[in-house]
């Protein structure tokens, strides 16, 4: 089965074509034009300008991917795409695309939810041979999505279906780090820059509180600690030499509080997989230490971490989520389909 998948949930404009042969997904090609200078100078994405973006990039894109696979357009199976959460001026872009593509060449239509896409990125092959292969078996899985917009852990007992199990009452991990990076003067997305400095710092330096570590449920909540760094930062004069410090000791404030809720998932849920997802699973510091934590505590659990290149937005992940739906013709007809800024995973 070959899909063509596309997302355009936020700010980046991504095309993948990902075949299925037997137990493999092979990335036949990769299409992905980042807008993040653009927003940068306005310091968080702007949504009427992003949308623009996607309808000037989304042609060219989508003819790139199809040469790049060395295909014509007829050769595809079916047409994955991004029907939310997101940006419903991005996402309509997208969804667009798809229904006048999947109508033109009577092709099947898959509505991914961005999320599961995140989860699926843990089973894209990597770099070398563009081949991966899934388990036979992996679930029951728990998730932990760590996104821009989303924090929640989720329980995966197959393909598809997945129950949530705990979520942010607040600000997401990803929107805790681009806003106290935003408030440390440091740009736009803050998550990557502040990480980087992150490397210089003491991560001891400061003791920033750890939100609802020690309530007994699966929440989390990242606004207070925001809040805590923008009060200091207002009361105290900061000079440069510092900021590697601040950064070091918030980045392991909100990686302490995203293992502890995680071990704690995992004692109440025997799992036999766990996928770290979204775009905070870039960071260094969460990936090595969720890692040492899981293998200690239940080194029976395999822990997968999505390759650094799939972890932020890409298409590439909502073809492999869009496989299973495909696979089991769970199709929605291009009349019906629209987008879900809202869409719940679980
Ligand atoms: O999944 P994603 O690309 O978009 C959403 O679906 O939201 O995630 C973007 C988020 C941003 O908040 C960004 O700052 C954060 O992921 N991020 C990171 C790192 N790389 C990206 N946060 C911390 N450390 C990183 N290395
Ligand atoms: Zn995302």
């Amino acid at each position: 089965m070959i899909l063509l998948a596309i997302e355009t949930s936020c700010d980046e404009t991504s095309i993948a074509v990902l075949e299925r042969k037997r137990e493999q997904f092979i990335l036949r090609s990769h299409f992905l034009a980042s807008q993040i200078s653009t927003h940068a100078k306005y310091g968080g994405v702007v949504p009427e300008v992003a949308a623009r973006m996607h309808v000037e990039v989304i042609t060219p894109g989508l003819n790139a991917a199809i040469k790049q696979a060395k295909l014509s357009l007829k050769d595809i199976d079916a047409v994955a795409v991004t029907a939310g959460p997101g940006l419903i001026t991005s996402l309509l872009i997208s969804i667009e695309a798809a229904r006048t593509l999947a109508w033109s060449l009577k092709k099947p239509l898959v509505a991914v939810n961005h999320l599961e896409g995140h989860l699926y990125a843990n089973w894209l092959p990597n770099d070398k041979n563009h081949q991966s292969t899934i388990q036979k078996n992996p679930f029951p899985a728990l998730g932990l999505i760590v996104s821009g917009g989303h924090t929640e852990l989720v329980l995966m007992t197959k393909h598809g279906k997945y129950k949530k199990l705990g979520q942010t009452r607040d600000d997401a991990a990803g929107e805790a780090f681009d806003k106290v990076a935003k408030l440390m003067g440091l740009g736009y997305p803050g998550g990557p820059i502040l990480s980087k400095l992150a490397t210089k710092g003491d991560p001891e330096s400061y003791n920033w509180p750890r939100p609802m570590l020690n309530s007994q449920n699966l929440d989390f909540s990242f606004a207070g600690l925001k809040t805590a760094v923008r009060y200091y930062l207002d009361t105290h004069k900061v000079t440069k030499k510092q900021l590697p410090d601040l950064a070091a000791s918030f980045e392991q404030a909100v990686v302490d509080v995203l293992i502890h809720k995680t071990l704690r998932a995992l004692k109440q849920h025997k799992v036999k997989t766990l996928l770290l997802a979204g775009g905070v699973a870039a960071n260094t510091k969460l990936r090595h230490e969720l890692g040492k934590a899981v293998s200690k505590r239940h080194p029976q659990v395999n822990y997968l971490q999505p390759n650094l290149k799939y972890c932020t937005d890409n298409a590439a992940m909502i073809a492999a989520a869009g496989y299973w739906h495909a696979k089991k013709k769970n199709f929605t007809p291009w009349q019906k389909l629209d987008a879900d800024p809202n869409w719940e995973l679980a």
